[in-house]
C-alpha cells in the first residue's frame, strides 16, 4: 500500500513502486500494464494520480502508450559504450542478445559527393550500397544504408549478406584490418521511411550516426548512415581529466 501519512506525494510513490516491479522484472518488457481503474482500486487512490505517475513513467521512457492498446512496460535502453570500434553483431551478442538483419536492398551506384570524399574515391567512383534494418531478438533497432567501395570489394555483391555479420566477413574472407573509426553523432527525428523500417511512429527521437571506418593503412572502406531508434539506446562514455 502506499503512505498517505508521510510528505510524499502518492503519485510519486506509485511511480517509484511501478518502477520498481518493472527493474525486479515482475513486470516484462512488452506487459500490459493495469488499467488506471484497477491501479486506482489497488492502491485507494483517484484515477487522475494514477494518470500522473503513468504520464512521468512514459515521459521517462519506462512505459510506453499505444493508441487503442493500452499501455505497455517499454523495453529496455541499450547503453551503448562509445570508445570502442565494434560492429553492430558484437555489441548485441555481449549483451546477450541475438543479432540479425533484415537487408531492404543491396545495389551498385555511383557515390554522391559527399560519400566520394569520405571514401577518398578517385575517377572510380562506384559503391555498393546495402540497406539493413539491423535487428536485436528479431525487434528493429537501427537502420544502417552501408557504402563500400566497388573496386575493393567487386564480389560482395554476390555473396549472401543475409544475417552475417559485415565486419566479420570482411575480416575473415577478405582478411581486411578493421582499425578506427570517426563517427558523428545527431538527435533527429524518423522520417517515413526509417520509421517504417524501424517500427516506430514518424517524428519519433532517433539517433543519427554517420560512421567512416578505416582499414589498416588507414584508408577508408565504408561510409555508413545508420539511424539509431532513442527509445532503445542511451549513449555511455568514460570522461577523464
Ligand atoms: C555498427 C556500425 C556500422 C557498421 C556495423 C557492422 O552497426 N554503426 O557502421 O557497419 O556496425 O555491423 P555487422 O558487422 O554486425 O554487420
Amino acid at each position: 500500500m502506499l503512505n498517505k501519512n508521510i510528505p510524499i506525494p502518492l503519485y510519486y510513490q506509485l511511480k517509484e513502486r511501478l518502477t520498481q516491479t518493472i527493474r525486479e522484472g515482475e513486470l516484462q518488457p512488452g506487459a500490459l500494464m493495469p488499467s488506471e481503474r484497477e491501479l486506482s482500486d489497488r492502491y485507494g487512490i483517484s484515477r487522475m494520480t494514477v494518470r500522473q505517475a503513468l504520464g512521468e513513467m512514459v515521459k521517462e521512457g519506462l512505459l510506453v502508450r499505444e493508441q487503442g492498446k493500452g499501455t505497455f512496460v517499454a523495453e529496455p535502453k541499450i547503453d551503448q559504450p562509445l570508445l570502442r570500434l565494434t560492429s553492430f553483431s558484437e555489441d548485441m551478442r555481449s549483451r546477450g542478445m541475438k543479432p540479425d538483419s533484415r537487408i531492404l536492398a543491396i545495389y551498385t551506384e555511383e557515390a554522391a559527393q559527399s560519400v566520394a570524399a569520405a571514401l577518398n574515391l578517385g575517377q572510380n567512383r562506384q559503391v555498393l550500397v546495402l540497406e539493413r534494418v539491423r535487428l536485436a531478438d528479431s525487434k528493429p533497432m537501427a537502420f544502417e544504408v552501408s557504402h563500400l567501395p566497388l573496386a575493393r570489394f567487386p564480389e560482395l555483391e554476390q555473396e549472401d549478406l543475409h544475417s552475417v555479420s559485415l565486419y566479420t566477413l570482411l575480416e575473415e574472407k577478405h582478411g581486411l584490418q578493421i582499425k578506427f573509426a570517426r563517427q558523428v553523432i545527431e538527435v533527429g527525428l524518423s522520417d517515413r521511411s526509417n520509421s517504417e523500417a524501424l517500427g516506430i511512429s514518424v517524428k519519433s527521437p532517433v539517433l543519427l550516426i554517420e560512421r567512416v571506418t578505416f582499414d589498416g593503412d588507414e584508408q577508408p572502406f565504408e561510409y555508413v548512415s545508420s539511424v539509431y531508434r532513442g527509445d532503445r539506446y542511451k549513449l555511455q562514455v568514460e570522461l577523464h581529466r
